[in-house]
């Protein structure tokens, strides 16, 4: 008899079976023998976005969304935004423990020196109109290397996992400068080696007829925060389609795109480009209290609030509050912070946001940290995309070197017609008797 188990007894058939329970979680599959003859398929689940389903075991990253704690590998948020820099948490998200000196100065140079696209790459990202939203066109560009580096479908060999890896975490900024730089028809910067990531990442969007560019030290560590923060975040929408595409051995840029596509809906992380737009239209904070009065008559949803795992404050907002703090200091405070704060005021003392446990999330306050910086709204989720790159490609090695993965393939309830005769083109349309006559 299993140590912890639930009891079931099939009021069907009466028949009692016993279910073993690990890490409070019981196998779907164990529910497969409950039937009510030898013809029943058995007993399954139903569970519409995977609200109460555990896909898979992972060591990642550790949520507590009840006490708004968020770990990487063991180590809380909190610690890695202040001590790190973000190639260190790549790493530690990557491969599982923070890098030593040595271990580091190799990550930080092999990616470093795979930054560069292939300049087919990049024509290939000149085809897009000048208007085209950057998100799309990282989505088909990180697509698109998939045909340059044809040996990336080799996903169960460690070593080429590995190199695309590498190449991803390298030139996801490459791609994203890309995107920017065409949507404001500015010509494409090269990668300078010599500068750190989020440096190199700054240099490749800004830098104009200057021969070096020398990025602000405080936007850069910004930013690397950001990155931080954005890591990973266990099985989240695009967590979740990186793993299911991965998992028919998909190679890695073409599981990635999928990831990145489903980031940019505006239920996920998308989301922070909605902030902005929605604090455009509040316009000023007086007319605050009369928006969320719409929210409440489910007119529209308050962007940046809510979270599907957090019942608190996403740990991850707090910390971008300090780290705008830093960012205003050079540009002057965004206006928008005004409306933004007044919002957060006013939604965490309302009985509606109080009584559904909705906090600010990640997206929140990101935006307005990012359009201090001098980026645009339609950046916003490329900028979630960079870093989560690494979380993406985390979620996919630990799911390829699972031995219980197999490819996802969830099962559904019927609820379609069972059987029907086929009618001729001329006969439909008619009452069922006469068309099948
Ligand atoms: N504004 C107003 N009401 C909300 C909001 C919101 N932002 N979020 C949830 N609710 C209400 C929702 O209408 C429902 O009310 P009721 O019980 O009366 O029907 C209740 O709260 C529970 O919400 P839910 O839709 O069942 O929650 P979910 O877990 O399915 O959705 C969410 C989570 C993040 C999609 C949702 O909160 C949302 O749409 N938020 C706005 C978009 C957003 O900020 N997304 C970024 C998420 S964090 C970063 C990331 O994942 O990318």
């Amino acid at each position: 008899m299993a140590e912890e188990a639930l009891s079931i007894v099939d009021k069907r058939t009466q028949a009692a079976y016993e279910i073993p329970i690990s890490n409070g979680t019981i196998r779907a599959m164990d529910l497969r023998q409950i039937k009510t003859g030898p013809d029943d398929f058995g007993l399954m689940t139903y569970d519409p976005a995977f609200m109460n389903t555990a896909s898979c075991r992972s060591a990642i990253t550790f949520i507590d969304g009840d006490k708004g704690i968020l770990r990487y590998r063991g180590y809380p948020i909190e610690q890695l935004a202040e001590k790190c820099t973000f190639l260190e948490v790549a790493y530690l998200v990557l491969f599982g423990e923070l890098p030593t000196e040595p271990q580091l100065k190799e990550w930080v140079s092999q990616v470093t020196h795979h930054t560069m696209l292939h300049e087919t790459t990049k024509r290939f990202l000149e085809g897009f109109r000048y208007d085209a939203h950057p998100m799309g066109m990282l989505v088909s560009t990180v697509a698109a290397l998939s045909t340059v580096y044809p040996e990336a479908k080799h996903v169960l060999d460690p070593n080429v996992r590995k190199l695309q890896i590498t190449r991803l975490i390298g030139k996801m900024p490459t791609i994203a400068a890309y995107t920017y730089r065409h949507s404001l028809g500015y010509p494409y910067v090269y990668p300078d080696n010599d500068l750190s990531y989020s440096e190199n990442f700054m240099n490749m969007l800004w830098k104009m007829m200057e021969p070096k560019y020398q990025a602000n030290p405080v936007m850069a560590r910004a930013l690397d925060i950001l990155f931080i923060l954005h890591a990973d975040h266990e099985q989240n929408c695009s967590a979740n389609t990186m793993r299911a595409a991965g998992s028919s051995q998909a190679d890695p840029f073409l599981s990635t795109a999928a990831a990145a596509a489903a980031l940019s809906g505006p239920l996920h992380g998308g989301a922070n480009e909605e902030v902005l737009r929605m604090l455009d239209v509040i316009g000023s904070k007086d007319k605050v209290p009369a928006y969320i009065e719409k929210v409440k008559a489910g007119q529209f949803k308050l962007m940046g609030f809510g979270h599907r795992i957090y019942k608190n404050y996403d740990p991850r907002a707090s910390i971008i509050k300090w780290a705008a703090d830093s960012v205003f200091e050079v540009t002057g405070r965004n206006p928008k912070l005004e409306i933004a704060l007044e919002l957060e005021r006013i939604a965490l003392e309302d009985e509606y946001f109080i009584k559904r446990k909705l906090y600010p999330n990640v997206d929140f306050y990101s935006g307005i940290i990012y359009q201090a910086m001098g980026f645009k709204p339609e950046i916003f989720t490329v900028l979630f995309a960079i870093p989560r790159t690494a979380g993406w490609l985390a979620q996919w090695q630990e799911m390829i070197q699972d031995p219980e993965q197999k490819i996802a393939r969830p099962r559904q309830v019927f609820t379609g017609h069972m059987i029907r005769d086929f009618v001729p083109l001329e006969k439909r349309g008619m009452p069922a008797a006469a068309a099948t006559a």
